[in-house]
């Protein structure tokens, strides 16, 4: 078996400083218990995102320089448009300068108060555009005890055809497929689910949109588990996979390997400018939506970059690696691991925390303070939510912890360090306390949170 290697070679180095204990438990309090208030020189290993932390290649560095910073027409706009053109398939091509800014305009543009929008699972910022203007995000992944599942991404077909029947289709604007599906730890969706959505959704007359952010992580996953595509390039998978959808909104922060951008993309004319309307209201100039010329060029370097197989494979695998280190100390992970990140039950591994008291937030907490590795909670503070007629809370299944891998930034070493914490954790948690919340805000409450200890 070949050995794990990275498929590439480091040209610039940044360094990171490890604080000492008393400064990590003084950093933490200061940031109220929520590591997203910490500044990033005080984190040792920076495992928060993998959004718009990658590495970007000489290519894309020396590609900033080409980059055309004309207001309207830009040469660096139209290559990028050639590229998505060829990969997705779609006609038009907007960009924007994240995926939160093309979901804004996009579902602005084609939901009316009370739609509802069907996903196998929204992202918190797609659920929380879909929200704002008065929609209603549901949720239907397949629901599977099967830990070694290869596609627990799905969608479940079932379910969605009982909401489209209980609902009615004029009620369902569009479908939606996040690929890989972040939020129930980076799980791919199979071709033949993709097909069947498409195929299900068509016989109401029900378009389908891809959330697309980490679309090159789903190929791959279909080109190592799902039969008939083990020949296929990574290119000739998502050509076919996108040849399913309408469109699709990209988040080019993540399988964009930029830094910042994001484009949405469809092939209905009517409806793109509609969206351009909006776009010029809100980000900017159509051929450039809010992202300087470089960042153009970077992204359209991105996209070709990541359909690097050499490069995908050790991606994923350094997810492995990292999720088989911490399975074999018995810390609780959620299998198989995704593309992007190893997600941890928190609730699971903290269990003398009540859900009330946020358990998988504790953990974050706790790998900060024992080593100085930043992650980020996927549990009851980034999802509960009151139900509007009893007032109660209603607590998410799951209290993860999603360790997510910055793209090309990160040796193994580094995941050894990472299990080394866990480690240090995992000796003292029955010390961990929980915690109770004391600010949130109306919107993306995990974000901005203040909590403190009980
Ligand atoms: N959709 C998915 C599946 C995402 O994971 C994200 C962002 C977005 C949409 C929004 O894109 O950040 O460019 O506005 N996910 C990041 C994360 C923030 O950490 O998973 P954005």
């Amino acid at each position: 078996m070949k050995a794990l290697v990275e498929p590439y070679k480091i040209k610039t180095v940044e360094s990171i400083k490890l604080l000492s204990y008393p400064e990590r438990e003084q950093r933490l309090k200061q940031a109220h218990f929520n590591l997203f208030n910490l500044k990033s020189e005080d984190v040792f290993i920076d495992l928060l995102t993998d959004s718009g932390t990658s590495a970007m290649s000489d290519s894309q560095w020396s590609a900033l320089m080409l980059g055309d910073e004309a207001y309207a027409g830009a040469k660096s706009y139209y290559k990028l448009e050639k590229i998505v053109q060829e990969i997705f398939g779609y006609k038009h091509v907007i960009p924007v300068h994240q995926g939160r800014a093309g979901e804004h305009l996009f579902f602005t543009t084609v939901l009316k108060k009370g739609d509802y929008v069907p996903s196998n699972t929204h992202f918190d910022t797609t659920r929380a555009n879909i929200s704002y203007v008065g929609g209603i995000p549901v949720d239907l992944v397949i629901q599977t005890k099967d830990c070694e599942h290869p596609f627990k991404g799905n969608i479940d077909l079932g379910k969605l055809d009982d909401l489209i029947k209980k609902v009615g289709k004029e009620k369902i604007p569009l479908g939606t497929l996040t690929i890989t599906n972040n939020s129930v730890g980076g799980q791919p969706v199979s071709m033949q689910n993709i097909k069947e959505t498409k195929e299900l959704l068509s016989t109401y007359g029900i378009p389908l949109y891809f959330d697309a952010c980490r679309f090159a992580e789903n190929a791959y996953f279909i080109k190592k588990r799902e039969k008939g595509y083990e020949n296929k390039t990574i290119k000739e998978i998502c050509q076919e996979l996108f040849s399913y959808g309408e469109g699709c909104i990209m988040s080019a922060k993540k399988d964009g390997l930029a830094n910042m951008g994001g484009f949405f993309a469809c092939n209905d004319a009517t409806l793109v400018d509609k969206v351009t309307h909006l776009l010029v209201l809100f980000e900017g100039f159509r051929t450039y939506g809010g992202l300087a010329g470089r960042d153009l060029e970077a992204v359209a370097r991105g996209l070709q970059e990541v359909l690097d197989e050499d490069y995908l494979a050790f991606r994923v695998n350094q997810v492995k690696y990292l999720g088989d280190q911490l399975d074999k100390l018995g810390v609780p992970i959620v299998k198989p691991t995704g593309g992007h990140a190893v997600f941890v039950d928190g609730g699971e591994m903290l269990s003398h925390i009540k859900k009330e008291n946020y358990p998988a937030q504790a953990l974050t907490c706790s790998l900060y303070k024992e080593g100085g590795v930043r992650s980020v909670e996927v549990g009851g503070l980034m999802l509960s939510r009151k139900d509007k007629e009893s007032g109660k809370m209603i607590f998410p299944d799951a209290d993860l912890v999603r360790l997510a891998i910055p793209r090309r930034v990160y040796t193994n070493s580094h995941m050894d360090y990472v299990a080394s914490v866990f480690e240090e954790v995992k000796k003292k948690k029955g010390k961990v306390k929980g915690l109770k919340l004391v600010y949130e805000a109306p919107w993306l409450r995990h974000f901005t949170a203040k909590l403190e200890e009980v």
